[in-house]
């Protein structure tokens, strides 16, 4: 089957030159940061929703770098684990900019959490809620409610989110334990096509707050919007604003006294890392090319079989084009990054370049045939620094 992805042919002598260098002072496969992208899409992404306090979400690229990058932004942490909260500690990040999002939890994790200064926690239970009487003077809850959406890539509500029609005796059960639930939350997927399902998210869940506020005497005034706001991985140029704007349109009609957050992961790292690799054999098959890389789908691009993304991929070299399939450096026949592109003749040592590979990438690849993680560059301070 035909990969449709966009692949580049060849590229400007300075970029031509600055991949090499990288390559060869380094050595392959890297993963090269560049912080000045976060700090773009950061900037974007409060620009296109003002009203909005954003938690990155730190599971989508869990990289110290990355953590110190939005920590000097000034913004806040979703963690889901007690190891996203170990690395936020190590790093001294303030627990009270950190919310704790998995609805699913042991108690030691959320002792860990309380620890280290957390008090936002959601859950989507009532067995969750349980888990909180001990904590109830410590904490407020949110409560995530799921909408399915089959517009998004990674649809984050098959496994977890209560239906709307649960929250009333789910709200009603934590006020007869002494719990506080000071909101609702939602996450209608990753890499969503268009706003459309934040806004009716938005729209069903702040009416039925409105509605529990009219109800009971404890006050629900915090919306967390989650995350889904969209990497290029098609290369036609991703306006956030554009994007945001049916949603920033949808939280103008919230009281103003609310406290709106979002849990953005993808688009604020996807775009600031670039794989490099290198070919390291190739064989020609069935009249097809095939190169063999010192990276694939077990390394950084892992995402291409947990996330279902499939990055845009550039070679430096130009010449005649011919039928071509990527594989990656294990045994396993699954390890293949692209299959049936065009490119032209590459020989071992030639590089292969990923665009928009930060966000679930790194965070999901393992370690088979014992292979070495790609490494983790810096690119402003030209350091390795994982
Ligand atoms: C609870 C939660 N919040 C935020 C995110 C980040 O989502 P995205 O990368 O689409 O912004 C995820 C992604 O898995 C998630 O599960």
């Amino acid at each position: 089957m035909a990969d449709k992805r966009p692949v580049k042919i060849g590229a400007p002598e300075d970029e031509h030159q600055l991949y090499q260098d990288l390559a060869q002072e380094f050595g392959t496969p890297l993963l090269v940061y560049d912080e000045s992208v976060v700090e773009q899409h950061y900037r974007a992404l409060c620009d296109a929703l003002p009203a909005v306090r954003m938690y990155y979400a730190v599971k989508a690229l869990p990289q110290e770098q990355v953590i110190r990058t939005i920590d000097s932004l000034g913004g806040g942490f979703d963690v889901a684990s007690g190891g996203e909260t170990d690395l936020l500690l190590k790093l001294k990040v303030f627990g009270r900019r950190t919310i704790h999002t998995h609805p699913v939890k042991k108690d030691e994790e959320i002792r860990t959490a309380l620890r280290y200064g957390v008090t936002t926690f959601v859950i989507d239970n009532v067995y969750e809620l349980e888990k909180f009487v001990s904590y109830r003077s410590r904490v407020g809850l949110i409560l995530r409610v799921s909408f399915r959406s089959p517009g998004a890539i990674v649809d984050l509500s098959r496994k977890f989110g209560c239906n709307l029609s649960e929250v009333p005796s789910i709200v009603a059960r934590a006020g007869e334990l002494g719990i506080h639930i000071k909101g609702l939350s939602f996450h209608v997927g990753s890499q969503c096509a268009d706003a459309s399902k934040h806004v009716e998210s938005i729209e069903k869940c702040s009416e039925l707050m409105l509605q529990l506020n009219a109800e009971n005497d404890r006050l629900m005034n915090v919306l967390d919007i989650g995350g889904g706001f969209p990497a290029d991985y098609d290369r036609r140029g991703v306006v956030i604003d554009t994007f945001c704007a049916p949603i920033r349109e949808a939280l103008g009609k919230l009281p103003a006294e609310w406290d709106i957050i979002a849990e953005p992961g993808r688009y604020l790292v996807a775009a600031a890392v670039t794989s490099i690799t290198s070919v390291v054999g190739r064989s020609v098959r069935d009249g097809v090319n095939w190169y063999y890389l010192d990276d694939g789908a077990y390394g950084s691009y892992s995402g291409q079989i947990y996330d279902h993304a499939c990055y845009p991929l550039q070679v430096l070299k130009e010449g005649p084009l011919h039928r071509s399939i990527l594989a990656g450096p294990t045994c396993d026949s699954i390890d293949v990054v692209a299959e049936d592109i065009l490119l032209p003749e590459l020989t071992a040592g030639d590089l292969v370049i990923g665009h928009e590979m930060g966000a679930y990438t790194a965070a999901t690849r393992t370690r088979f045939n014992s292979l070495p993680d790609a490494r983790f560059l810096d690119l402003a301070s030209r350091r390795i620094v994982d």
